[in-house]
């Protein structure tokens, strides 16, 4: 049946393609430091943006990958950003909120990096963060919390670096035109590159979606994509196809969404404040209107990145719906956004949007060699 459409998830001979009308998307555009690069994506899925001052380059995605992966960018040699951030749970941790080097509990829960090339703002509440060079600074010298724990401790990485038997070579590579390369400006530009090469865009959903497999979604995640993508669930006016989330730039895009929200996780004083210092943009504004706004992440691998929000207080998909989302917000929160909707769901329909979340999780993502820690068996350090 030719132009079928399952609940809004079309296959690619629907009459109208997956064009920027559906999905905000639009071709590449040339000429830009993003077109230097060959990026692995669907037709129609335009290119993440690309700092002038950062171009990509394959000798800087290996350095940037060696760095991800190296405990000795935290100050006790026992953490690496993989700590937190690993392949296999799409880059986050299992916890509900991450634990720094020196044993210190972070208020929130690490984050997914999948397309991290494509987020508008970085971080669950930050409205002004928007570069991947920059947001390292908190996680390496950050001291509220202390995460790696090499504030103040800026030499003594970059002499740890000077002395390894691989890295002195590998910087000269990914800079040639440096003539001393090993800076924290440029571990920060090499590991930021690395991170713009986590694209994920093959999964179950992927493949039905953007290549015509029939056969990629069950009937069960077919159904369950109807519910999801409904005007009466409501979840795709803040996690829209093809990202699952709205607050997203790439190449050629016009108009860029930084977009938070308070869904009424908390409601503290019956006012709407959330718990400190967790309040969201409010924590980096403090403007009431902000209280408990915090950016929607992707739902992409979702079935792996649980416990879920920004402090992992919901365990399982299913309590996401059933204890948050389909009372309009597990709180009356006041300030909560019009965008959440009350609706019911028998626990039938609710196994049918779980499976549907399944179907986003991209397997081959997970699993890519490209993106797997290159120490691995390898006696150089
Ligand atoms: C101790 C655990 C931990 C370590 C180590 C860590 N992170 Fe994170 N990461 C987090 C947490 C927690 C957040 C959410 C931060 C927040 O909202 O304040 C996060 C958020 C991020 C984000 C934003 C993701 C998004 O969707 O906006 C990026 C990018 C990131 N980390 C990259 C890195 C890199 C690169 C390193 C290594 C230099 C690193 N992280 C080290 C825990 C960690
Ligand atoms: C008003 C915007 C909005 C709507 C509508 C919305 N969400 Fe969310 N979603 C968010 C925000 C913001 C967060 C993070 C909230 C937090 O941590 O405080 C979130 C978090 C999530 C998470 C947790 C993700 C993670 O990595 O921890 C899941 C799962 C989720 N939403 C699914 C859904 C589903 C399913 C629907 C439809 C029933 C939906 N959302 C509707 C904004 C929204």
């Amino acid at each position: 049946m030719a132009g079928a459409t399952v609940g809004g998830v079309r296959s690619p001979s629907a009459e109208q393609p997956i064009t920027e009308e559906r999905s905000g998307i639009r071709a590449p555009v040339a000429a830009t430091p993003s077109a230097l690069w060959e990026w692995d994506l669907p037709p129609d899925i335009a290119p993440p943006r690309v700092p002038d001052d950062n171009p990509m380059s394959a000798e800087k995605v290996e350095l940037g990958r060696h760095l991800f992966y190296d405990t000795r960018l935290s100050g006790n040699e026992t953490q690496s950003c993989a700590s937190c951030h690993r392949q296999e749970l799409a880059f986050t941790d299992g916890l509900a909120r991450a634990v720094g080097s020196t044993g210190e509990v972070h208020p929130r829960g690490s984050m997914s990096l999948v397309n991290i090339a494509y987020s508008s703002t970085l971080t669950w509440g930050d409205p002004e963060l928007r570069l991947l060079e920059e947001q390292q600074r908190g996680p390496l010298f950050g001291t509220e919390p202390v995460e790696m724990g090499m504030g103040g401790r800026e030499e003594e990485l970059l002499a740890r670096l000077r002395a390894s038997e691989v890295y002195p070579e590998m910087f000269v590579a990914a800079f040639p035109d440096d003539s001393d390369p090993i800076t924290v400006e440029r571990l920060l530009d090499a590991i930021a590159a690395f991170e713009r090469t986590l694209i994920s865009f093959d999964s179950p959903y992927d493949r039905y979606t953007f290549w015509g497999e029939r056969s990629a979604m069950s009937r069960e995640a077919l159904a369950g994509a109807e519910l999801f993508l409904s005007e009466r669930m409501g979840c795709v006016h803040c996690h829209g196809e093809p990202f699952f989330t709205n607050s997203i730039d790439y190449e050629g895009k016009e108009v860029v969404l930084e977009e938070f929200f308070n869904t009424g996780l908390y409601d503290v004083d019956g006012e709407g404040g959330y718990p400190p210092p967790n309040t969201g943009v409010h924590a980096f504004t403090g403007d009431p209107e902000d209280m408990g706004r915090f950016r929607a992440p992707s739902l992409r691998n979702v079935a792996v990145t649980g416990p879920y929000m920004h402090d992992g207080s919901i365990e399982t998909l299913d309590a996401v719906l059933a204890e948050h989302y389909m009372p309009g917000g597990r709180t009356g929160n006041p300030r909560r956004s019009h965008l959440m909707v009350r609706f019911g769901l028998t626990s039938r329909e609710r196994a049918m949007v779980v499976s549907f979340l399944d179907a986003l999780t991209d397997s081959t993502f997970l699993n890519d060699p490209r993106f797997s820690d290159p120490w691995e068996g390898r006696s150089e350090r």
